[in-house]
């Protein structure tokens, strides 16, 4: 049988071509995402998917689906797609881990770099007409040599973050709470916030990881300190970070993930202390490309009777 295989977004043409070359392909190319009732129409017939964080695959689109077979998310994060139903139907799901870390460890530093030297806000200035020339106390930002940079979660992206900071003379500390336990730099969340001048979040979004920065965590932190987000969104409690910046509560933060992506908490929009980025972590060419590519592969892999490369 020739599978049928939908994919919810454009796929660079060669990588398209590898699908195309084992199946029938069904490739939705609207800007928006498919809703979800086009998504559960579209996938009924077919026994694969590529898909995209934006696409919600839940149970009802899985149950839709009866001859699926694997799920391929164009992600490394899959908290999109419901896991355990896909489990109990036997429906393989894959995701893009590797190919994305040092673009998105790359993203955080330029977070990172744009928020302490206020980046974004000294553009802001010159677009407007309103800068009047250098002087010695324009827009002062925050050096980082010196400095301490804590890692919330230290897998791939959050070891590939720390071993750029060496560059910047920061030194780092995270509070993983698993692999490299052991390892000196490893302290409790608790210090990991009182302690740190940057704190940059890298856990993967889990019901124990919602709001693990809320209220409460912002008020541990240094008046001084920044807070850099290239995870996921509900990991912060948005509306407790407006009131904490608002009340200069902490110095700054770089988000690049929100609550409910793609709106935005209108007390952040006013604030000149946040960084915000449209989720732009992974967004190179080569990235996207190597993104892609690994998704097909694993879909190429289930189809043809093989297990998949990276199966979560
Ligand atoms: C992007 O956010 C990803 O999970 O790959």
């Amino acid at each position: 049988m020739i599978p049928a295989i939908l994919v919810t977004c454009s796929l660079p043409a060669a990588v398209l071509a590898k699908l195309q070359a084992v199946g029938t392909v069904d490739v939705h190319t609207g800007e928006a995402a498919l809703s979800p009732s086009d998504l559960r129409a579209r996938v009924a017939d077919k026994q694969a998917l590529v898909c995209l964080l934006t696409d919600a695959i839940d149970r009802h689109v899985l149950d839709a689906a009866p001859g699926l077979k694997v799920v391929a998310n164009v992600a490394v994060g899959f908290n999109n797609i419901d896991l355990a139903h896909a489990r109990s139907r036997g429906v393989v799901v894959t995701n893009t881990p590797d190919v994305l870390t040092e673009a998105v460890a790359d993203f955080t530093w330029a977070l990172l770099l744009a928020i302490t030297r206020r980046v974004s806000e000294g553009e802001r200035l010159v677009r407007s007409g309103r800068w009047q020339g250098w002087t010695l106390d324009l827009m002062l930002g925050s050096g980082l040599a010196g400095k301490q940079l804590g890692i919330v979660g230290f897998g791939r992206i959050g070891q590939a973050v720390a071993r750029r900071a060496p560059a910047f003379g920061m030194r780092v500390v995270h509070s993983s709470r698993q692999a490299p336990r052991l390892s000196p730099e490893h302290v409790s969340f608790d210090h990991l916030l009182t302690t740190s001048d940057v704190v940059s979040l890298h856990v993967p979004l889990a019901p124990d990881t919602v709001h693990v920065i809320d209220g409460r965590a912002l008020a541990r932190m240094k008046r001084t300190a920044y807070l850099v987000n290239t995870s996921r969104g509900p990991v912060v409690d948005e509306a407790a970070l407006a009131d904490a910046l608002a009340g200069r509560q902490l110095a700054g933060a770089a988000l690049d993930v929100y609550e409910r992506e793609p709106q935005i908490h209108p007390d952040l929009l006013h604030l000149d202390n946040v960084l915000l980025a449209p989720h732009l972590g992974s967004a190179t060419t080569e990235t996207r490309t190597a993104m892609a590519a690994l998704a097909v592969d694993n879909v190429l892999a289930v189809l043809a009777g093989k297990p998949a490369l990276t199966p979560v």
